[in-house]
């Protein structure tokens, strides 16, 4: 089970002993927004690891995204559909009360099974429109929230011209039908466009830009998802504040799709560092600023979905500045520790 590797520092027993301890986070912010977490393939069969991961997550949160399982490469193979996964993360959500954000139907990434690369424009449309309709409707009723499109503008320009469906179109139609086909296939979902650098100034007027160009929100969008990769200097809460001001002020939600902070601050160079008193205490500050943003902004941000549950399980061990690293470093990006213990930034979001 590949999805292992990297996990074994998780202590089950005693996660279970500290439960009560303290609030559970859903809880304190029951009033705000959705609180989610992102989870990894088979987190909740029997094993005693992923027991423990699961009682952690039913604790904490009320929203759970597919980390991988429910991109087109674990769903799309060879012209058939496979929706295991996402039935059992479905099924686990409504019985627990807890609500799924389906990531993500037409992505540049995790796609080659069903898209390669740039094929002819009329089988692309036929492809995005079947497989939408497919998708969307097999779990129609069943998702909060759809990222229907996911990292299709550019960073330095306006649209990310190497997406194989934007090669295949031959521009960024794609987006405005992967709406239209999303909101047919699925009434009640809300459907997001969601993306990274939100908050960076040039790529927000793009993306601004994008919804008006193609006319996203008649073509059925309700919401920009912010993923939030940040880290501990960047971005500052001004630029945050003002990244959720201009689509709540254009009649959106906001969803805070893959919360954590790079304690490397985006350098894939830095030497692994120890998770010494001092980097918790940023860290702890560092979350406690972001919350207190979120907090302000209640009822423009609905949603606030982590990248993770525990530390060790975190894709921030493996991917840095952009690029996936040669070796494992360790990151602390998240609110539990390997043990799944709440790290000194739980306690800062929990109590203000
Ligand atoms: C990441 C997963 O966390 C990794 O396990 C996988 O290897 C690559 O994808 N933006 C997204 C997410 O929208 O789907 C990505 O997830 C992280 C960046």
């Amino acid at each position: 089970m590949a999805f292992l590797v990297g996990l074994g520092g998780l202590y089950p027993a005693g996660m279970k002993e500290r439960s009560m301890a303290y609030a559970p986070l859903k809880e304190v912010y029951k009033d705000y927004f959705y609180i989610g977490a992102a989870v990894k393939l088979g987190e909740y069969n029997s094993t005693p690891f992923y027991q423990a991961y699961g009682e952690r997550l039913l604790e904490h949160f009320n929203s759970f995204t597919a980390e991988n399982g429910m991109k087109p490469e674990n769903i799309y193979r060879d012209g058939t559909y496979d929706f295991t996964y996402g039935d059992r993360l479905v099924r686990y959500a409504r019985e627990h009360g807890a609500v799924v954000r389906g990531h993500t139907l037409v992505w540049h990434n995790q796609t080659s099974s069903l898209i390669p690369g740039k094929i002819p424009k009329e089988e692309a449309k036929r492809l995005l429109k079947e497989y939408i309709s497919t998708v969307a409707g097999h779990f129609r009723g069943e998702i909060h929230a759809w990222d229907v499109v996911n990292e299709a503008v550019g960073d330095g320009s306006q649209w990310r011209t190497s997406s194989p469906w934007y090669q295949s179109y031959g521009g960024p139609e794609y987006i405005r039908e992967a709406f239209e086909y999303a909101r047919m296939a699925d009434p009640d979902a809300k459907l997001f466009y969601n993306d990274y650098n939100v908050v960076q100034p040039g790529k927000r007027e793009r993306i601004v830009r994008m919804l008006e160009e193609l006319d996203l929100v008649e073509a059925g969008l309700d919401g920009i998802g912010i993923q939030a990769h940040w880290n501990l200097v960047w971005p500052s809460v001004d630029e945050i504040s003002r990244t959720i001001e201009t689509f709540a002020s254009m009649g959106l939600e906001v969803h805070i799709t893959e919360l954590d902070i790079d304690c490397y601050d985006g350098n894939p160079s830095t030497p692994q560092m120890e998770y010494t008193p001092e980097l918790e205490e940023r860290l702890s500050r560092r979350y406690a600023e972001i919350f207190e943003v979120f907090r302000q902004h209640k009822g423009e941000v609905t949603s606030v979905t982590f990248w993770g549950l525990t530390d060790p399980d975190s894709w921030l061990n493996g991917f840095s500045g952009g690029r996936f690293l040669k070796e494992r470093r360790e990151n602390y990006p998240l609110l539990f520790d390997g043990k799944g213990d709440p790290k000194k930034a739980f306690f800062s979001i929990i109590n203000w």
